[in-house]
């Protein structure tokens, strides 16, 4: 039976990778990485220098699987996302079956954690589901960039005895929650949290997590937003792609008072 391992390989620091990892990958003789394109081959890079620093035998085979286009503009946002899951899911079958022997070891290098905003378990189910190819496979968990983004601005990230609420730029627009006074904002092209009309909020950014480009900023939104949305742009247009997370929180001063 061939066994599919889905490795969380941290996000952005070749040094976040577990010990637990690192013996996944020295057990995989496949790896399967999706392509995202040209804009972020040096994601990619990243990926193939974590096979080159942590895997023993370096006779391993690394297979690039397409990343299919997608429909951002569609109207219909859940059907959208579930057509390019089945995409995916066929292109996934197709990569396993040609390289991957009946008998052998395959590995997904997922950014991250494969359980926070990654497709890749629910397409591993699906290529499952059209029962043309079987396998077993497990799940390695990873350091994310919100475990980053903490570390790096040295916040805990609920406070006492509250909820810790991860969003995504596009749920952010509508305002925070009502009952909530934080969240961790992840996969914002822009910056929908200067929009929110609330001096009391403040925010605790970081791009490129973990990597040598990494940048941080944080202050209250009202006098840092537009500085960060300008270095966002210049950052964006300097590496051709950018990928930021943020908590924002509503800080009633004085501001230490929250972090405790
Ligand atoms: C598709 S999600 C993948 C999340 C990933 N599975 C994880 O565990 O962090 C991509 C989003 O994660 C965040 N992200 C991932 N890596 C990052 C990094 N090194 N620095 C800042 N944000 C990052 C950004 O918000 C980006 O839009």
């Amino acid at each position: 039976m061939r066994e599919i391992l889905v490795i969380g390989i941290g996000a952005g620091n070749p040094e976040y990778i577990t010990v637990q990892a690192i013996n996944a990958l020295n057990s995989a003789d496949v790896f399967f990485v999706v392509d995202k394109g040209e804009d972020k081959s040096s994601l990619l890079a990243l990926r193939t220098d974590i096979c080159d620093r942590h895997i023993n035998d370096q006779n391993y085979r690394l297979v690039q699987i397409p990343e299919p286009p997608r429909d951002r503009e569609a109207s219909a946002y859940a059907e959208a996302v579930q057509d390019w899951h089945e995409r995916r899911a066929g292109l996934v079958e197709a990569a396993i079956i040609e390289h991957l022997p009946d008998d052998g070891h395959g590995a997904f290098l997922v950014w991250g954690d494969p359980a926070l905003y990654d497709s890749t378990l629910r397409v591993i189910e699906r290529v499952l589901d059209r029962g043309n190819v079987a396998f077993d496979y497990r799940v390695i968990p990873g350091i994310t960039a919100v475990q980053a983004l903490a570390a790096q601005h040295r916040l805990p990230l609920n406070r006492i005895g509250e909820p810790v609420h991860i969003t995504t730029g596009r749920r952010l627009t509508s305002g925070l929650p009502d009952g909530l006074d934080s969240a961790v904002v992840m996969l914002d092209p822009g910056l929908a949290c200067a929009d929110l009309d609330d001096p009391d909020l403040h925010i605790y950014w970081g791009a490129y997590l973990g990597t040598p480009q990494e940048e941080l900023r944080s202050g209250r939104v009202r006098d840092v937003a537009d500085e960060i949305a300008r270095t966002k742009q210049e950052l964006r247009r300097q590496h051709g792609w950018i990928m930021d997370t943020y908590l924002i929180r509503r800080e009633s001063p004085p501001s230490s008072e929250g972090r405790t």
